[in-house]
Order: C-alpha cells, then sequence, then structure tokens
C-alpha cells in the first residue's frame, strides 16, 4: 500500500523478503512451522529483533486475532515495519537495544504467550545472548513459548558445514548472476529513498555494515534456554544450514 508519504511499503517488504531469501532460501517455510508452533489461536506475541516485521506479518495472517509487540533498533527497518502496519491496533513496534539490560522496559506488556524471532540473533556474542535469554525466560509465560530461527552452527561436524556451505554458495553465485540483490545493495537503494535515506544513514551509525556475533550449536541454544528457566528446549525443525529452536516455559 502506498501512504501519505509516498512510499510502497509492501514494495519494500516484497524486496528485503527476496534479499533475504538469497541467503536463505528456507525461510518462508521456517516461517510458517514457527507460526504452526504457537500455543492458541490469538497469541500475544513478541517479534523480537522484528526488522520489518516479517514473523509478525506471517503471524497475522494465519492467526488474525492474535496481537504482536515488535522490538527492533534499526530506524530504517523499523520505518518500514511502522509504515506497513500504520493503523493496526493489533501492533505496535518499539525501538530498543537488546543488549541493554533495560530494553524490556520500552514493552507495553510484561508477559507474552510467545517470543519469536529470526535471523537475529546471531548478531549478538554468546555472553550477551544467554543474558538476553535470562529475559526472554521472564517475559514468556508459564506454558508459552520462545522460538528461534537462525544459523546454529555444529562445530562437530566440519566436513558437513564445508559442504553445505559450498553448496550454498554456488545457489546464491547463480542467484546473483540471474539478479538477485544482496544486504549491501539492498541498502543501497534504502539509502537513496527519500523518506529511507535518514533512517538508514542513522543505522550505519548505529551499526556499520552489520554487528558481529556468534552462531553457536543448537545444543547450546537449548542448554542455555533450560539453564536460564524454560522446562524444555529443542529444535523442531532444521535445514542443512539453519535451525528452529523451541523453548517451552
Ligand atoms: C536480518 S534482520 C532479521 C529481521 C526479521 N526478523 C526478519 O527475519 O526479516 C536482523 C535484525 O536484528 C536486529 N538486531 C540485531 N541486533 C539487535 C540489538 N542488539 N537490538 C535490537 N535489534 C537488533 C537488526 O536491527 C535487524 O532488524
Amino acid at each position: 500500500m502506498t501512504t501519505s508519504t509516498g512510499t510502497d511499503w509492501a514494495a519494500w517488504q516484497e524486496s528485503w523478503d527476496r534479499q533475504q531469501e538469497w541467503y536463505m532460501p528456507d525461510r518462508e517455510e521456517r516461517f510458517r512451522i514457527m507460526v504452526e508452533a504457537l500455543v492458541g489461536t490469538a497469541p500475544r506475541v513478541l517479534d523480537l529483533a522484528c526488522g520489518t516485521g516479517s514473523i509478525t506479518a506471517r503471524l497475522l495472517a494465519r492467526f488474525p486475532e492474535a496481537t504482536s509487540t515488535g522490538v527492533d533498533l534499526d530506524p530504517a527497518l523499523l520505518a518500514i515495519a511502522r509504515g506497513t502496519f500504520e493503523g493496526d491496533d493489533r501492533v505496535s513496534f518499539v525501538t530498543a537495544d537488546l543488549k541493554d539490560p533495560e530494553w524490556r522496559a520500552t514493552l507495553p506488556y510484561d508477559s507474552y504467550d510467545a517470543v519469536l524471532t529470526a535471523t537475529a540473533l546471531h548478531w549478538l556474542h554468546s555472553e550477551p545472548l544467554a543474558a538476553l535469554y535470562g529475559q526472554v525466560a521472564e517475559l514468556v509465560r508459564d506454558g508459552g513459548v520462545f522460538m528461534n530461527a537462525d544459523h546454529m552452527i555444529d562445530e562437530s561436524t566440519p566436513r558437513i558445514n564445508a559442504a553445505e556451505h559450498a553448496r550454498r554458495h554456488a545457489r546464491m553465485d547463480q542467484a546473483k548472476r540471474d539478479g538477485a540483490l544482496d544486504w549491501a545493495e539492498w541498502w543501497q537503494l534504502a539509502a537513496q529513498d527519500p523518506v529511507l535515506a535518514e533512517p538508514t544513514a542513522r543505522r550505519f551509525e548505529i551499526y556499520g555494515e552489520h554487528a558481529d556475533g556468534d552462531t553457536p550449536s543448537a545444543a547450546w541454544h537449548a542448554r542455555v534456554l533450560k539453564e536460564k528457566g524454560f522446562g524444555e528446549a529443542r529444535a523442531v525443525w532444521c535445514s542443512p544450514s539453519d535451525t528452529l529452536l523451541l523453548g517451552l516455559k
């Protein structure tokens, strides 16, 4: 939908999805499994490191009675998220740095049925991520869920990892020759947009190109989630490169 700013938010969502799919061809399948694994049809959800609100969009398409809070630090992606969901009372967005110990103070609720996140927590190193898991455990109600879809690397399988990396990059190289946009090229487009140029400049001041982080194994994520207060945790889906980890409170 094009709004009063003249910005076609749906087109930005579309190009964001295509750019992310260049890295993760199974991205939509990950979202589908994540949303289907929810408890109930009207959950209160926290879309953690929401970016443009990709999870929120899939959640509301599947469960129109759900509500969602999106939290992120990137002003440009949040501008796309806010533009997309403008006027939708089910959705709100807040700006916060998940490494700030007080980030939960920005949220409109102190408890959620589900906290969902995708392709984001590898921007954090393991130590701050473990601290974040402790905070997330306090936000999820008993019987509620946390789900993290991300790159989780098992260092005990180096030959499999190398083969997967080579296969994935061969596909990406071909898609690039066919015109796919990568991360840097997508941000160059955002920097040229009259509405997104200013928040894009701010996001580069915050992050640079991309924040550094770690990609610990699914076993690490499951262990730390249990240490931090989840009753059970394990992978519920995986592809050769990615895992969807579910923690049940
Ligand atoms: C690759 S995007 C994924 C966004 C969305 N979940 C999706 O799948 O399309 C990663 C997101 O994590 C956010 N992020 C990374 N570190 C963060 C932090 N410390 N605090 C808040 N958000 C963070 C980034 O701003 C970015 O929006």
